[in-house]
């Protein structure tokens, strides 16, 4: 039986299920060409919009490492130091919607068979900013985009109408929503923000706009640790600080909590899985969760920019895991996407020494009347 790496998600066919996500792997033309040509099956560009961006002076994203023998997490480089997190405050594109309208035209001209997504943001707070998402919807999908992903996720925005903050209101989640599905030809995907308590309820309002698929996660709201010499943030400016965004290794087991929400939610619909993805083992917990692509961002940041030895690992990781499964009689993602998501159930539903031990947290009552009165 042969293997295949090739999936379908949202109607678009992809060669393999793994993309870039959108950040700095893909802020320029040259990185995108080079990661098409290590094999990526997508890209999401860096996020496009119509308001001035000004980044702040100095690092806008850095790593932070640990050691087994002293378990400090700090972005100090250390000897033999293995990666925690990457830590950014960096804001979407500051290259302007003009600059990237002809740049998406020459890509896909360039590679027709790789799928590029563009990444859009605007405001949410009148009528002129969901007339600017439209714009941005249509002028990108004209340029020759395969799909749009809406920015709902970007967590250093200050304006109140602005990537996370849209990501943590379901009523502005389906409104932008349904704008851009007003004028979208192409599939639309809403990246929500992680900060979240229960991101299956925005990812239903997105769902309710027209969604077609929900990708998770941005980076988590964060702000750097503190030199304990120096009592200043490991990233500064001037001495201050202010929130930015947690990636990488740290936000594998959250993020994967995000999304098995989500897709235990819904399980007929389609979700991009991302964080902490740097080889296959990875990426299969998000694929038997029920995801149907997924991205890659910090990992890639420091494989030469485009990570051709993750794509490389990944590719050969899905082929070993096919090759060994070939007995259940696997042969590509879908055989397998979603085969774990119903393992996630109450405490109370996990076994114990003895059944009767446990009930919810609540007083053990005895017989029928007692169970009827739990609630
Ligand atoms: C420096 C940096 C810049 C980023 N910029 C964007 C962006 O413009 N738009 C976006 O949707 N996500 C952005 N992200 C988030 C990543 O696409 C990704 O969701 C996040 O880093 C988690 O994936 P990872 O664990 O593989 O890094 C950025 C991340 C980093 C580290």
């Amino acid at each position: 039986m042969s293997t295949n790496r090739a999936v379908n998600f949202t109607g678009v066919d992809f060669q393999n299920p793994f993309l870039l996500s959108s950040a700095p792997p893909t802020e320029s033309e040259s990185n995108i060409l080079r990661a098409f040509e290590a094999g990526w099956g997508g890209v999401v560009t860096k996020t496009i919009g119509l308001h001035p961006v000004t980044n702040v002076v100095g690092a806008k994203a850095k790593f932070m490492r640990t050691t087994p023998e002293d378990s400090y997490v700090s972005m100090k480089k250390r000897p033999g130091a293995a990666l925690h997190s990457s830590w950014n405050w960096e804001l979407i594109s500051d290259k302007t919607l003009d600059w990237w309208l002809p740049r998406i035209r020459r890509i896909k001209e360039a590679f027709p068979d790789r799928v590029l997504i563009a990444s859009i943001m605007a405001g949410s707070g009148n009528d002129k900013e969901l007339k600017n998402w439209q714009r941005l919807a249509r002028d990108c999908q004209d340029a020759g985009a395969d799909g749009l992903e809406l920015n709902f996720s970007c967590p250093h925005m200050d304006r109140r109408d602005m990537g996370s903050n849209i990501g943590k209101d379901e009523g502005l989640c389906s409104v932008v929503t349904e704008a851009v599905k007003e004028v979208a030809r192409v599939p639309v995907w809403c990246k929500l923000t992680p900060a979240t308590a229960e991101i299956e309820v925005e990812a239903g309002a997105c769902f309710r706009g027209g969604a077609d698929a929900i990708v998770s996660s941005n980076t988590f709201p964060s702000i750097p640790v503190i030199d304990p010499d120096t009592l200043e943030f490991e990233i500064n400016v001037d001495g201050f600080v202010s929130s930015g965004g947690l990636g990488g290794p740290a936000i594998l087991p959250l993020s994967l909590a995000k999304m098995a929400q989500m897709s235990r939610a819904f399980p007929d619909r389609s979700f991009s899985g991302i964080g902490g993805i740097s080889d296959f083992s990875q990426a299969l917990s998000y694929i038997l969760l029920g995801c149907g692509t997924v991205q890659v961002c910090t990992a890639a940041m420091l494989d030469q920019a485009v990570g051709p030895n993750v794509i490389k690992r990944l590719l050969a990781g899905l082929d070993a895991f096919l090759e060994r499964n070939a007995a259940r009689g696997w042969t590509s993602v879908e055989d397998f996407r979603g085969i774990r998501r119903d393992r996630i159930v109450a405490q109370s539903e996990i076994r114990r020494p003895d059944a009767a031990d446990y009930h919810s947290g609540y007083e053990a009552i005895e017989g029928y009347a007692g169970a009827e009165a739990r609630p």
